[in-house]
């Protein structure tokens, strides 16, 4: 992983929360949301929790009394997230690094992780970590998405990049959100870390966007890739930007583009 990977900052973060959550995230974060009300968690832990997306649809999913931790690694994210969200005395927000998590041991009923586990350096340690702080029957449920050429919209995006930086091609997307998705390694990750009761799924959903320009924003400029861009020839964001919506409307046509997302979804137990 490279330095800037894990570098959600500068205007990164809205342009994360008003282009790509509604664009791929929201649909992912409602089945998270499903699957943690389905636990009826009295304490949950939200890792990487990023602008919330999933908070957002957790807090409309859960009852009253209980206790919500939001965490992510980077406070700019967290920001946008606590401003979009409704006062809610159950919430706590916390800057916290999912590699050295600042909780005790048994705290949590429920921890829940949406699209941050391809950005630990060391996954099996971070697992450790957090079956420390769940309790027994606790459950860690989180997703990752599957490989790129599973998801279209940023696979046609990044072969668009590879043409305008042929020698030194951005790979942020493949190296990075699109480079954990196999079960076996995921799995061996979760045993090593001491979880015995695994189920993994591959779920396929729709991304949408408006049109061609919007899906290029989102991707060149609401994610790590614009850093990226950026070390290359900072000069060139804008005809980056503008390079891939014309790759993306030339596939999809001037309108609204909808195409295949695919993610990994994980429930597990110690
Ligand atoms: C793709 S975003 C996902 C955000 C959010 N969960 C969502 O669904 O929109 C990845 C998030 O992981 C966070 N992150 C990266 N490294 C992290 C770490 N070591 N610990 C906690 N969060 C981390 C980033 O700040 C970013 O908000």
């Amino acid at each position: 992983m490279s330095n800037t990977d894990k570098v959600f900052a500068g205007s990164i973060p809205k342009i994360y929360d008003d282009y790509l959550v509604p664009m791929i995230f929201s649909v992912y974060a409602e089945d998270l949301a499903r699957r943690v009300a389905a636990r009826s968690p009295a304490a949950l832990l939200e890792i990487a929790a990023g602008t919330g997306a999933v908070t957002r649809a957790v807090a409309a999913a859960l009852p009253r009394g209980i206790r919500y931790v939001v965490t992510d690694l980077n406070e700019p994210m967290l920001a946008v997230a606590a401003q979009r969200q409704a006062d809610d005395d159950r919430i706590i927000w916390r800057q916290a690094d999912a590699m050295a998590l600042p909780f005790g041991d048994a705290e949590f009923d429920v921890v829940c992780c949406q699209f941050g586990a391809m950005f630990f350096p060391d996954r099996a340690k971070a697992y450790g970590g957090i079956k420390r702080v769940l309790k027994g029957d606790g459950t860690f449920v989180f997703n990752v998405w599957d490989r790129i050429e599973d998801n279209v919209v940023t696979h046609e995006a990044t072969n668009a990049l590879a043409k305008l930086f042929p020698d030194d091609p951005p790979r942020f997307m493949v190296r990075t959100p699109h480079g954990y998705h196999d079960k076996s390694i995921i799995r061996a990750d979760l045993e090593r870390a001491g979880f015995r009761d695994i189920a993994i799924e591959t779920r396929s959903e729709i991304s949408r966007a408006p049109s061609a320009e919007y899906v290029a924003l989102a991707l060149c400029q609401g994610t790590p890739l614009r850093s990226e861009i950026e070390a290359r020839d900072a000069s060139k964001l804008q005809a980056a930007t503008d390079l891939v919506a014309e790759a993306i409307r030339a596939r999809h046509g001037s309108g609204a583009v909808e195409d295949k997302i695919q993610a990994i979804v994980i429930e597990a137990r110690p």
